[in-house]
């Protein structure tokens, strides 16, 4: 929808029903309740404002920019650490929000850059579209969520509020931090979210079982690199009933297009994933699993489009 007030910029709105088409499934009876209220504002960028951006992008992409990988369990400690702080401080569960989002009011949406009438617009749509994925795949059989990679919880502590009560949530991160949130989200609140800490690199037996449970990784497997056979390997062996991957695959991308180009590079700078997508396809081929979505959502931060779509399930 666009209004025009008094020769002001164009107004545009983002709706439950635009970001549902994107995600291609309708919300069920809960999210769509979750999400009453739910909006994003924004206005289309001016010729010389968009350049701005695409020249930010550039110098980012160009300067020395920090790589992901093993070496970084301390940083992610470090970062959760200071989200931990400010939660035990104000008790507000606006602490779980990573402080990688919100940093300019840029973000991308149907594939171009856009300024939010407000501040955290890409993590609003990161969310919604998290969360808009996870529901199109909670069938009556699935009683588990497990989470790899969940960071402060943010992901699990939504969840709670809008899956069925009988589907159990269990988060996974390779740092201590994580599940002290969690810890401190189940104090607050009746949530009865597990933890167990888990390296992708080092995969384990875990306490529980995966079989029968849907696995989701959202902006988690990015920081592995090409590092990711570990992880899907030992998936395999557990069997999950579903694995759904909400990662940067620069291969759903058309590097023809220079918002594409541009992600492509930037997370080609920063080590991130790499070949998970063909390496899932060579899968497919052999029989071993099947895929059963690839999906682009068009949204992104102002870097990168992060959370292109990957489902599959290991066939028996
Ligand atoms: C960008 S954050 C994403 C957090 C959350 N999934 C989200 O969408 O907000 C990446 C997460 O992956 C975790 N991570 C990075 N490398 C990991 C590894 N080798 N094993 C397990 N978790 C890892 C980090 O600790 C962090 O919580």
């Amino acid at each position: 929808m666009c209004r025009k007030k008094n020769g002001e910029k164009l107004s545009n709105r983002i709706s439950l029903i635009d970001l549902e088409a994107l995600a291609g499934v309708n919300a069920n009876r809960n999210l769509k309740n979750f999400y009453k209220d739910f909006q994003i504002q924004y206005e289309s960028l001016s010729a010389e404002q968009r350049d701005m951006e695409i020249l930010e992008i550039l110098k980012k992409i160009h300067a020395p920019l920090q790589t992901v990988g093993a070496h970084r369990s301390k940083v992610w400690e470090a970062g959760w650490k200071e989200n931990v702080d400010d939660y035990k401080k104000s008790g507000n569960k606006s602490s779980l929000l990573p402080k990688y989002f919100g940093k300019t009011r840029i973000f991308r949406y149907m594939g171009k850059l856009v300024l939010g009438k407000e501040k955290f617009c890409d993590y609003k749509l990161h969310t919604v579209m998290v969360d808009l994925v996870l529901s199109k795949y909670l069938t009556k059989d699935i009683k588990q969520v497990h989470e790899f990679g969940c960071g402060t919880g943010l992901h699990l502590d939504r969840f709670a509020d809008w899956v069925e009560e009988d589907i159990k949530l269990n988060g996974y991160d390779w740092t201590e931090t994580s599940g002290e949130m969690i810890d401190l989200i189940n104090n607050n609140s009746q949530k009865k979210i597990r933890f167990e800490q888990f390296n992708f690199f080092r995969p384990r037996k875990l306490s529980k079982s995966l079989k029968d449970g849907v696995i989701i990784t959202c902006a988690a497997l990015e920081q592995v690199g090409t590092d990711f056979r570990m992880f899907i390997n030992f998936l395999l062996d557990e069997s999950p009933s579903l694995v759904i991957h909400l990662e940067p695959f620069s291969e759903l991308l058309d590097e023809n297009n220079l918002l594409d180009y541009l992600s492509i590079q930037y997370c080609s700078k920063r080590n991130y994933l790499k070949g998970l997508l063909n390496y899932l396809e060579s899968l497919a081929t052999e029989g071993v699993i099947e895929i059963i979505e690839r999906r682009r959502l068009f949204c992104g931060s102002r870097f990168l489009e992060g959370y292109p779509v990957v489902v599959w399930r290991v066939r028996h």
